[in-house]
């Protein structure tokens, strides 16, 4: 199965898709991952990449769109992948489009998370992220048992450069002008599903699963 998961940010892409894509066994392909990856690896399109990033813009399409065709084509994602933060604008959907016929790939499932400006200024604000697993916490909703340690790995949390304040308030404008015409674009698709990611993680992850099955 593939599937698209799109919203905006900190809407909880990367927490349920990650959860999702384990439980279901298919590759959960982050695309903010694979540029911070480029950006701590120093490669030439992390260096381009960078200073997009950390003022809260969207990367040049010509950089992500080459990024995503080789991770897609990999072996371990010929069993389904789910793609998070990919496509973000519809020059990407169009792209992706192109992409998949050319490799005879079909996409299952587009789903849109979707929940108040208020509630997503909230969940980015108290993001924590493990240094070294890259685990996901919340300092509120879903806290580490120590504090600034990884449950799962004990390695240091950190707080994303992109999520002070000022820097969200400008990729929630970027998300409006840029990713919600996608909604247009995948609305009339059976595939197309929306859901309402207000709920706490456990009943977002419930009705992303209805969707699913
Ligand atoms: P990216 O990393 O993709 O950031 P984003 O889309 O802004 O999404 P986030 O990762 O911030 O949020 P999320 O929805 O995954 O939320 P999460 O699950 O972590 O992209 C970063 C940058 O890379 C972009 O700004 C751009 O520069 C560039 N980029 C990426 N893709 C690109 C593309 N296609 N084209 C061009 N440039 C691109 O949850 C957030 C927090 O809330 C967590 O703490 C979590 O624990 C908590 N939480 C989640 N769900 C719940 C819930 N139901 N209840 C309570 N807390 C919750």
């Amino acid at each position: 199965m593939n599937i698209i998961l799109f919203g905006p940010p900190g809407v909880g892409k990367g927490t349920q898709g990650i959860t999702l894509a384990n439980e279901i066994d298919i590759v959960h392909i982050a695309m903010g991952d694979l540029l911070r990856a480029a950006v701590k690896n120093r490669t030439a399109l992390g260096q381009e990449a960078q200073s997009y990033m950390d003022a809260g813009k969207l990367v040049p399409d010509t950089l992500v769109i080459g990024l995503i065709e080789e991770r897609i084509t990999c072996v371990d994602a010929a069993k389904g992948f789910l793609l998070d933060g990919f496509p973000r604008n519809v020059a990407q959907a169009l792209a992706l489009d192109e992409m998949l016929a050319k490799h005879a790939m079909l996409i299952d499932r587009v789903i849109f998370l979707d929940a108040a400006d208020s509630l997503l200024l909230e969940r980015l604000g108290g993001r924590l992220i493990c240094k070294a697993c890259g685990f996901g916490f919340h300092r509120h909703y879903s806290p580490p048992r120590e504090a600034g340690l990884c449950d799962q790995c004990g390695g240091e949390l950190y707080q994303r450069d992109d999520d002070k304040e000022d820097v969200i308030a400008h990729r929630l404008e970027i998300y409006k002008e840029q990713t919600q015409p996608l909604l247009q674009f995948y609305s009339t698709l059976d595939a197309f599903h929306q859901v309402d990611a207000s709920g706490d993680i456990k009943s977002v992850y419930q009705l992303i699963l209805d969707k699913v099955q």
